[in-house]
């Protein structure tokens, strides 16, 4: 989609990071936003730091694990601006913890925001975009970590290659219906964003229950991280040339060839870490 100055953009988990950086880059090119997210107050300072630059910014705040709330989201969005043209399914939360000792809490949280949070979205948009015979794009935020598998986080792995495959398998079934809409799945890299501070929206009946050590590692990976309104203008860039794997660093490409080598040679995933045991050297 070229042109997107007056067209309407939505941002799930706009109030912080990666989804602020993409509000604000729609915002620099014209595009109406409506921004949501479960933090009210974090989100009415991102619609008046828009607003104060001339922007048409609606906020809406929002639970995407919950598909009224998406629901209700979209009836706002269609109700203030008629339209939709690009869906940002990016609200997202990270937990970590060995695969068996996380608890069935954790396993409902992340899976809970993070993939059924893109579910509500598709479902409540993406018939009315259809519908509409408008141009649109949906891009649903994945990771790195939904393209390779890395120890520590089984959750939020599972969470992220749901939104690779889930993307893919819509983009081709919207091909095939020869419908306008376009679809990305966002694979950042480390950026430079509050995500392992994640449990400030954990509702408190799921308890908390991390494993501290690859936090700690993560932080210090993510404050060397990318800017977060860097990958706001990569997303527009993309929407705009139709790109549908949007890798924010170049060495994602190196882990991604690997993994499949380890799958055509019949290899061992686990052999790296085997090979680091024996001599003493593991990590987690
Ligand atoms: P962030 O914590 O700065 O922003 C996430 C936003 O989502 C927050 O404003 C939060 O309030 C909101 N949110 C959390 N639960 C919600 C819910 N149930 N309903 C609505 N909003 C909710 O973190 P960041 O990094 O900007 O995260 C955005 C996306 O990027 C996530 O999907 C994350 O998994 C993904 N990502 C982040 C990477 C990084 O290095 N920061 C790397 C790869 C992916």
């Amino acid at each position: 989609m070229d042109q997107l100055a007056g067209r309407v953009a939505v941002v799930t988990g706009a109030a912080s990071g990666i989804g602020r950086g993409m509000a604000r880059a729609f915002a620099r090119e014209g595009m109406r936003v409506v921004l949501a997210d479960i933090e009210p107050s974090a989100l009415e300072l991102v619609r008046a730091e828009l607003a104060a630059t001339g922007a048409e910014a609606l906020a809406v705040p929002s639970d995407v694990s919950k598909a009224e709330s998406v629901e209700a989201l979209a009836e706002r969005a269609y109700q203030r601006f008629g339209a939709v043209h690009v869906l940002c399914n990016n609200a997202g939360v990270f937990s970590s913890g060995v695969t068996w000792e996380q608890t069935l809490e954790d396993w409902r949280w992340v899976l809970g925001v993070n993939l059924w949070g893109v579910v509500h979205g598709i479902r409540s948009f993406v018939p009315r975009m259809i519908a509409s015979g408008e141009p649109g794009h949906v891009v649903s935020t994945a990771s790195g970590a939904g393209l390779v598998s890395l120890a520590g986080t089984a959750g939020y792995n599972v969470s992220k290659h749901a939104v690779v495959t889930l993307s893919e398998t819509m983009a081709q079934e919207l091909a095939a219906r020869g419908a306008a809409i376009r679809v990305s799945v966002l694979c950042p890299g480390p950026i430079n964003t509050c995500i392992t501070r994640s449990d400030r929206n954990r509702p408190s009946e799921l308890g908390t229950s991390r494993d501290t050590r690859t936090d700690e590692k993560l932080r210090e990976m993510l404050e060397h991280g990318m800017d977060p309104d860097q990958v706001g203008r990569i997303v527009v860039e993309s929407i705009r040339c139709d790109r549908f794997y949007i890798l924010t660093h170049e060495d994602l490409r190196t882990g991604v060839e690997r993994r499949m080598r380890v799958i055509l040679d019949d290899g061992d995933p686990a052999a790296g870490r085997r090979q680091k045991k024996r001599s003493g050297s593991e990590g987690f």
